[in-house]
């Protein structure tokens, strides 16, 4: 299964991932990394991979839908079976979208918390457990069929820094472990509901 990985920021999400692949058993390759930004770690660990990487910056395009539709076309370039975000912080339109699968994931236990600051508003809100989501993207804002989740204790003295790393620990772990079996076994989507395998 071929994998094009886009990230906004440090890339550890990608980088678990990254070494996952490197087990020809996991049933995935990596074929590029994309980012909406340039001069990222996220990229660099790419590079040091030996991995094809591409920017799309949106303050490149006159319109979003220009930049919406140039970033599909670099992602065909690759012929990806499945695109994962592993902290890309654009929202994906309708070109992207509706010519592969996309991958999501979340640090909070979607549908609580949604949105660019997961961490913050969850740790904030007082919750006392919180979590990761991967999920399938659609047109919404963390607002697509949720495939795996995986519970984070809050701690006495957490802030948004400890709590979100504490997240990112369990988070990468659940996108290798969902990544792989959707590799492996196949999904279907049925409505809100993701099935793995391939008889579902
Ligand atoms: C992840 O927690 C992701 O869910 C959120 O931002 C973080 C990105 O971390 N959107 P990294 O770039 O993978 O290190």
């Amino acid at each position: 299964v071929r994998l094009v990985v886009l990230v906004s920021g440090s890339g550890t999400n990608l980088q678990a991932l990254l070494d996952a692949v490197a087990d020809e058993t996991y049933g995935a390759r990596i074929v590029a990394v994309g980012a909406d930004r340039a001069g990222i770690e996220g990229l660099a660990r790419a590079e040091r991979a030996g991995i094809p990487i591409f920017v799309e910056k949106l303050t490149d395009h006159p319109t979003r839908e220009d930049w919406d539709r140039e970033l599909a076309a670099r992602i065909a370039e690759h012929k990806p079976d499945l695109v994962v975000c592993a902290g890309f912080m654009k929202i994906l339109g309708t070109p992207t979208l509706s010519s592969f699968p996309v991958l999501n994931t979340h640090p909070a236990l979607l549908p609580s918390f949604p949105g660019a600051h997961g961490v913050r508003d969850a740790l904030s809100y007082g919750v006392r457990i919180t979590g990761c989501t991967v999920m399938l993207a659609d047109a919404g804002v963390d607002t697509g069929p949720i495939i795996a989740q995986a519970s984070v204790p809050v701690l006495d003295g957490d802030d948004e820094e400890t709590l979100h790393q504490r997240i990112k620990g369990v988070e990468r772990s659940l996108l290798v472990e969902t990544v792989g079996r959707m590799a492996r076994e196949g999904w279907t989507v049925t409505g809100r509901t993701v099935r793995l395998g391939r008889s579902g």
